[in-house]
């Protein structure tokens, strides 16, 4: 067993890591501040190539693995929550599935721009009635000769306000159940849709979450993602990569945030010396260590199995349930530490623990995740 990076994949942690570090987390508490779309910090990591990580250099993407992308995710998330969940949402829940179900004419349309970043996607799923229950679609598609007809609202849309496309999951014959549900890639200026509110949140404020509506939207036979009925796998294969990419963010959050409070102990003066010294203080540092990195190895096995091709839901589940359950204590941990300065915006702990909170909530409640992982259980996949 080796738990080595390649050359190539510490080659893309370490330019993510300097560049986090230089560019993304000066401006983390400007961005969170401001609660706007980061667009210079995105415009640079689409130069350096993490806005199509795993997507084929032919699409111009970066040609990486997802071992790859998942080291990218830590790190840029490290730097802003917000730029982190941007950039997963293009990769893993718009780009991801356009590579795998995609016609050639579709992956020539839309992976080069969207992997380039010239184009921002955004994947539109969840609905107001309808969020842990994705099978319960209530968007309709009609067919009307050679086109569809699309009508409904879907909320909690993350990159909705600013995404250039969507693909859109709606039910085109209800009789059918999950069987009846259809993808769809619709440009955001197809006559019929629009961003119809944009959410306030409790953090990742960079990022845009939105509400968008489908009134009468006509889409070609060409625009639908795989075959008729296949919508339902489509979402489901996509958000088990896309919950690798969350985890990786719950990951980046939670390890700037042990990192942050280890050099706060080491400078903060109480009881006679550094509050390092005292061994309430390091057994926190001590138990979030080893969260940490119990996290990362889950993240890379789940990885590792989606490069090698094999099924991995069961351990993208394991590692988005625990990479955020783990990010949240560890951040709370990490504000315990900074005391009354940490529950204060002049040091960065608050934010860390309000950008961790939506990761045990987004592409999959933490219910979800013990839900698939039960399913495996009992029916003897581990
Ligand atoms: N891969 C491939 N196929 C899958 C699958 C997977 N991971 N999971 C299910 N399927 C297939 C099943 O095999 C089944 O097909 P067959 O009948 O041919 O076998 C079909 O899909 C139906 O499966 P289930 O009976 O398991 O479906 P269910 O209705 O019980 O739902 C669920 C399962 C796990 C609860 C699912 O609804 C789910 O994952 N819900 C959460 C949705 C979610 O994560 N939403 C996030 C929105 S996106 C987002 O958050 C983005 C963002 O902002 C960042």
């Amino acid at each position: 067993m080796h738990l080595e990076l390649t050359e190539e994949q510490t080659m893309m942690r370490d330019t993510c890591r300097s560049f986090a570090r230089e560019e993304l987390l000066p401006k983390a508490a400007e961005i969170d501040e401001r609660g706007e779309f980061p667009k210079e910090q995105v415009q640079r990591m689409a130069e350096i190539g993490l806005m199509g990580v795993a997507v084929s250099a032919d699409y111009e993407g970066a040609g990486m693995d997802n071992v790859s992308y998942a080291l990218a995710m830590e790190e840029i998330s490290a730097g802003c929550a917000s730029c982190g969940v941007i950039m997963s949402v293009n990769n893993s829940l718009v780009c991801d599935p356009i590579a795998k179900f995609g016609s050639a004419e579709q992956k020539k349309q839309w992976l080069p721009d969207l992997a380039s970043g010239r184009k921002l996607g955004c994947f539109a799923l969840s609905e107001p009635g309808t969020g842990s229950d994705a099978a319960a679609q209530t968007t309709v598609a009609v067919k009307d000769g050679h086109e569809w007809v699309i009508n409904g609202s879907k909320n909690f849309i993350t990159n909705g306000n600013d995404a250039d496309m969507c693909i859109v999951f709606a039910m085109g014959d209800k009789s059918k159940g999950v069987k009846g549900i259809n993808a769809y890639l619709v440009p955001a200026d197809t006559k019929g849709y629009s961003v119809a509110k944009n959410e306030k949140k409790l953090g990742i404020k960079g990022s845009s979450t939105s509400q968008i509506n489908l009134d009468d939207v006509r889409l070609p036979a060409s625009a639908m993602l795989g075959t008729e009925g296949l919508g339902f796998k489509v979402a489901m294969t996509t958000l088990d990569g896309g919950r690798i990419g969350i985890a990786a963010q719950a990951l980046g959050i939670a390890r700037q945030a042990l990192e942050e409070a280890r050099d706060y102990s080491l400078e903060r003066q109480a009881f006679g010396g550094p509050i390092s010294d005292l061994q309430a203080i390091q057994f926190m540092l001590a138990d979030m260590a080893i969260e940490v990195d119990a996290a990362r190895l889950l993240i890379w096995r789940a990885a590792a199995l989606k490069d090698k091709g094999a099924r991995f839901t069961t351990e993208s589940a394991m590692a988005k349930l625990y990479a955020s359950e783990m990010s949240n204590r560890v951040t709370n941990k990490a504000l315990q530490i900074f005391g009354g300065y940490g529950y204060c915006k002049d040091y960065p702990a608050e934010r860390h623990l309000r950008d961790a909170r939506i990761t045990e909530i987004y592409e999959g409640t933490s219910e979800v995740q013990r839900l698939v992982i039960a399913r495996s259980v009992l029916t003897g996949g581990r």
